[in-house]
């Protein structure tokens, strides 16, 4: 069974783009072989991912993800199964919230993602990227 899965988190410490590019590294070595698709927005403070995959090489691979230090106070924003990918032919895209206009934030009054439901939440990480001028995967 596929599933989506959409999480929220605090970076803890600078997110660099040496950082950056370090996990987006580490996604797309594992990511691809394990049929694991999705988005990693990031900047601003915080991280906010969409993972998809089968249930459990996504249910795993998160686990992993929870415990990596470089972030905190993961909440686990949406998961539901699917039928179809979203993001299939990315390893992990990557929207940079500073590449994208310096108006956007991720929280913004209007859109509280510890509160939305998962299509608001969908809907918003649809625009990052729409808006994203350096949406790619860590090869291009
Ligand atoms: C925000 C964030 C997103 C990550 N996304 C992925 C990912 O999509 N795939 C992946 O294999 N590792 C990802 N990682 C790295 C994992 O947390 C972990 O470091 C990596 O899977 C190696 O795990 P291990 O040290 O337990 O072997 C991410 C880390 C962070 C901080």
């Amino acid at each position: 069974m596929l599933i989506r899965l959409i999480y929220l988190s605090q970076a803890v410490g600078p997110q660099t783009a040496a950082l950056t590019d370090s996990i987006l590294r580490t996604a797309q070595a594992w990511n691809t072989p394990n049929g694991i698709t999705g988005v990693l927005c990031e900047g601003q403070g915080v991280y906010l991912q969409v993972l998809e995959g089968e249930r459990g090489v996504v249910t795993r691979l998160y686990a992993r993800i929870h415990a990596d230090p470089r972030h905190a106070d993961l909440e686990l924003l949406h998961c539901e199964a699917i039928t179809e990918r979203r993001y299939g032919e990315w390893s992990m895209a990557h929207v940079g919230l500073s590449d994208v206009d310096p108006q956007t934030k991720i929280v913004w009054p209007d859109f509280d993602p510890y509160s939305a439901n998962g299509a608001l939440v969908m809907a918003r990480i649809d625009a990052l990227v729409a808006q994203g001028r350096r949406v790619r995967t860590p090869s291009s």
